[in-house]
């Protein structure tokens, strides 16, 4: 079975009640369960945290076994090298996921630290991102 890790940063532990208008109404353990349901077959593992040394401890934890991470760093996209540090260290492909389209959003948004650390980015589809970003790591 394949090992997929999802990591979600700041603020989106609040998904469905923060910004609803930018980020929608549903929570992620809510959508969680759709995704288990649309990969049988894979185990996909859920990991989110506020602060950033846990998001690199996850990174490193998983970062040499699983077959791919699923990453929405969240406001550390546009802010944190010690990620894009992280995502360099490890083995395992990182595909970063944005909710939003974060260049139709505020200028400071437009760049992220982690994108050219990543396999690839998947911006803008709403909670589909994550689905996109899990498709894209099953091809591989
Ligand atoms: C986000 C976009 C970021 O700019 C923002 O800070 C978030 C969510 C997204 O999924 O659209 O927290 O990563």
């Amino acid at each position: 079975m394949k090992k997929i890790q999802i990591i979600n940063g700041p603020n989106l532990n609040l998904l469905g009640k923060r910004e609803p208008s930018v980020y929608g109404n549903q929570s992620f353990e809510t959508y969680l369960e759709e995704l288990k349901l649309l990969f049988p077959e894979t185990q996909l593992d859920y990991f989110q945290s506020n602060t950033e040394g846990s998001l690199i401890d996850k990174i490193q934890e998983v970062g040499f076994s699983y077959d791919g991470i699923v990453l929405n760093g969240g406001a550390y996209t546009h802010t944190s090298i010690a990620i894009a540090d992280a995502i360099r260290s490890i083995s395992v492909p990182v595909i970063e996921v944005h909710i939003s389209n974060v260049f139709k959003r505020e200028d400071f948004r437009h760049h992220s630290y982690l994108s050219d650390a990543c396999k690839g980015c998947i911006v803008g589809f709403g909670m589909d991102s994550y689905r996109l970003a899990i498709d894209a790591i099953l091809k591989f």
